[in-house]
């Protein structure tokens, strides 16, 4: 099931004059839960949030997560994940989980895949068999993984283009419309199997088109015409130029189905969520902050932090004065400027990543996701009070401080 309440338009924004924006706060009622939007969605690729327990997302309220239709299928396969039930009872998450339909991963696979109209060939990465994946497969894999909300089997066209007459080059209008097209295909296939399937879950469509506005529109239409209970936009965060990707988001958020909830794929960067939810955007994933806290990249209030630099060797403070995750303020979820003591020093997590101890990545990874999570708290709690407009002003002026 799903069900979707818009519950306001920002009101300071009523009147479309407010920085322009489409923002919404909404209320998405899953099989497994509700998902207060704009949400994050944390990225558990192999059924796991790397490095990060279910314990600790339910601590920083993370209330839907994602799964890979094809690295699931890959490993441990679909008999063992069948044996439990489902992806929830394997990896112990029982609130909503949205699984990825595998057309973005094996578009990954650059050279070794071989696209048709009936689906893409490729070499299992695992052990080399060869695999066919196709719409209804990847229907029939996410049925077995029962994910509350199933992506439509699709092709995220490349920004540059992969075709071996214009590899390398920019994807023309002609690739990319073909490439629309092919998704579009794919979407009604999805749609007819999920319903011969008996999925008692959410089929969402995607969005593709590449760079071109009047492609992006032609699918949106396309996906209309099938009716999905919930609408993407894909094919963006490839590679293209910040103020390309800003283009077809200006372009193509304000115009998705006002009731239907809208999901902005693999993006982004904090600063590009709050565009997006300026945009209409109601759920957003992205690696970046498990990625990132891997290599040492944390994000902040007062701007983005390198644990790796010397200048943190001594440093008492957490990496967030004002935040309240596990790493910054221990258990008592008091924040260093709400005078709380408890929390993990930036030496600390400096000499941690010096040794290169496991502890350093979880604690990187808790804060990260929790500062995504609280960050789009932020944004539904201005949304409720109707100040949505300052706070975004705020963030900006925040983070551009410098830590
Ligand atoms: N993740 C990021 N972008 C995409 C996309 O275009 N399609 C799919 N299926 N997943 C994505
Ligand atoms: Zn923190």
């Amino acid at each position: 099931m799903l069900k979707f309440d818009l519950l306001t338009n920002d009101p300071a924004s009523a009147d479309g004059s407010y920085l322009g924006s489409h923002a919404r706060r909404g209320r998405l009622t899953l099989n497994h839960g509700v998902v207060e939007t704009p949400i994050f969605m944390p990225v558990g690729t192999y059924g796991t949030v790397k490095g990060v327990m279910p314990r600790s997302l339910h601590d920083m309220n993370a209330q839907i997560i994602l799964g890979n239709t094809f690295h699931l299928w890959m490993r441990p396969g679909l008999d063992v994940v069948q044996k439990f039930g489902g992806l929830h009872q394997f990896e112990k998450w029982d609130k909503p989980i949205l699984t990825d339909s595998g057309g973005f991963q094996v578009w990954s696979l650059g050279e070794m895949r071989k696209i048709s109209e009936e689906g893409v060939k490729f070499a299992s990465p695992v052990n080399g068999d060869k695999l066919f994946l196709t719409p209804e497969i990847s229907m029939q894999i996410q049925t077995t993984l029962n994910s509350d909300i199933v992506m439509q089997f699709d092709e995220c066209t490349p920004y540059l283009s992969v075709e071996p007459k214009t590899k390398g080059q920019i994807t023309t209008e002609r690739e990319a419309r073909s490439s629309m097209e092919l998704s579009l295909r794919w979407a009604k296939r999805c749609q007819d199997e999920f319903a011969r399937l008996n999925n008692p879950n959410a089929l969402f469509g995607i969005v593709q088109g590449g760079m071109f506005e009047h492609l992006r529109d032609e699918s949106l239409a396309g996906l209309e015409a099938l009716d999905f209970p919930g609408i993407a936009v894909g094919g963006l965060s490839v590679g293209e130029p910040k103020d390309d990707m800003m283009r077809v988001l200006k372009h193509i958020g304000p115009k998705l189905p006002k009731h239907k909830p809208h999901y902005l794929m693999g993006v982004g960067t904090p600063e590009d969520l709050i565009a997006g939810v300026q945009n209409g955007i109601d759920m957003f994933d992205c690696v970046m902050p498990t990625r990132n806290a891997r290599n040492g990249t944390l994000f902040s209030r007062y701007g983005d932090l390198k644990i790796r630099n010397a200048r943190h060797k001594s440093d008492e403070q957490p990496l967030d004065v004002t935040c309240t995750c596990y790493a910054c303020a221990g258990s008592s979820g008091l924040s260093w400027a709400n005078g709380g003591r408890e929390g993990f020093s930036r030496a600390y997590l400096h000499h941690l990543d010096r040794c290169g101890e496991m502890l350093g990545p979880m604690l990187a990874s808790v804060h990260n996701l929790h500062y995504y999570l609280n960050l789009m708290q932020e944004v539904r709690d201005a949304l409720d009070a109707g100040r949505f407009g300052a706070f975004v002003q705020q963030f900006h002026a925040d983070r551009a401080r410098g830590v």
